[in-house]
C-alpha cells in the first residue's frame, strides 16, 4: 500500500490553524483520502499529559532544554503511536503544529540554536519530514486578539510581543528557504477567503501528488 501524505499546519497564536484544519479534512476526504487529524504537542495519551505540563502554569520557569526535550518526548510518542502507523496504512496525516513550531518557538522565540533542534529532529524523526507545510501568517496583534477571546492564556500566550514577532520571523524564514515544502498563507483575511486559498493549495498538491 502506498504511504499516505504528511501535512502540517503552522503559524502563531490565533492564526486559524485549527479552524482551517477541519476544512482541510473535509476537502481531502471528499477527494478520497482517508484522514488522521492530530496535534502537537499531544496527539497521544502520554503526549497530552506532556502538553499539559508545557502549556500549563505549574512549571512556569522550566529550563529551555527541558521545554525542548519535552516537546520531542511527546513527538517521539506521537510518531511511534499515531503518525508512522497512519502513514504506513496509507492514511493522510494532518497535524496541527509539528517540528517547525519547535524551530519557531524554542528556536526563534527563545533563542535555542537551530543546530541543537536539528540534532533532536534527526534522532527522533529519522528521515521523516512533512510532505507539505502550510504556514498561516498574520500580524502578531491580530492573532493574539483572536486567541485572547478564547479564554485564559497558556504558558506561551503570556510572552511579550517581541517573542511572537521572533516566532513569526522564524516561521517565515524557514518557509521562504524551502518553497517546495512550504506554502505561506495570508491569514489576515476572512475565514472563507483563507479557506479558498487553502483549498487551491490542496487541489494543486493533489494534482501533482
Ligand atoms: N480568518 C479569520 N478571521 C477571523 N477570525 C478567525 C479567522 N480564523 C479563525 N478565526 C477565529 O479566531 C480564533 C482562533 O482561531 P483558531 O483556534 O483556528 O486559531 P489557531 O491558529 O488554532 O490558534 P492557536 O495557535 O492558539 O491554537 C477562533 O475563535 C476562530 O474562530
Ligand atoms: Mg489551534
Amino acid at each position: 500500500m502506498a504511504s499516505g501524505c504528511f501535512i502540517t499546519v503552522e503559524g502563531g497564536e490565533g492564526a486559524g490553524k485549527t479552524t482551517q484544519l477541519e476544512f482541510m479534512r473535509e476537502y481531502l476526504e471528499q477527494a478520497g483520502c482517508r484522514m488522521t487529524l492530530t496535534r502537537e504537542p499531544g496527539g497521544t495519551p502520554l503526549g497530552e499529559e506532556i502538553r499539559a505540563l508545557l502549556l500549563g502554569h505549574r512549571h512556569d520557569s522550566m529550563a529551555l532544554a527541558t521545554e525542548t526535550l519535552l516537546m520531542f518526548a511527546a513527538r517521539a510518542e506521537h510518531l511511534a503511536r499515531v503518525i508512522r502507523p497512519a502513514l504506513a496504512a496509507g492514511r493522510w496525516v494532518l497535524c496541527d503544529r509539528f517540528t517547525d513550531a519547535t524551530y519557531a518557538y524554542q528556536g526563534g522565540g527563545r533563542g535555542l540554536s537551530p543546530g541543537r533542534i536539528a540534532i533532536l529532529e534527526d534522532w527522533v524523526q529519522g528521515g521523516l519530514r512533512p510532505d507539505l507545510t502550510l504556514v498561516f501568517d498574520l500580524p502578531v496583534a491580530v492573532g493574539l486578539e483572536r486567541a485572547g477571546q478564547r479564554g485564559a492564556a497558556d504558558r506561551f500566550e503570556r510572552e511579550e510581543m517581541a517573542f511572537f514577532e521572533r516566532v513569526r520571523a522564524a516561521y517565515l524564514d524557514r518557509a521562504r528557504r524551502n518553497p517546495d515544502r512550504y506554502r505561506i498563507v495570508d491569514a489576515d483575511r476572512p475565514i472563507e477567503r483563507v479557506r479558498a486559498e487553502v483549498e487551491a493549495i490542496l487541489a494543486a498538491w493533489l494534482e501533482c501528488y
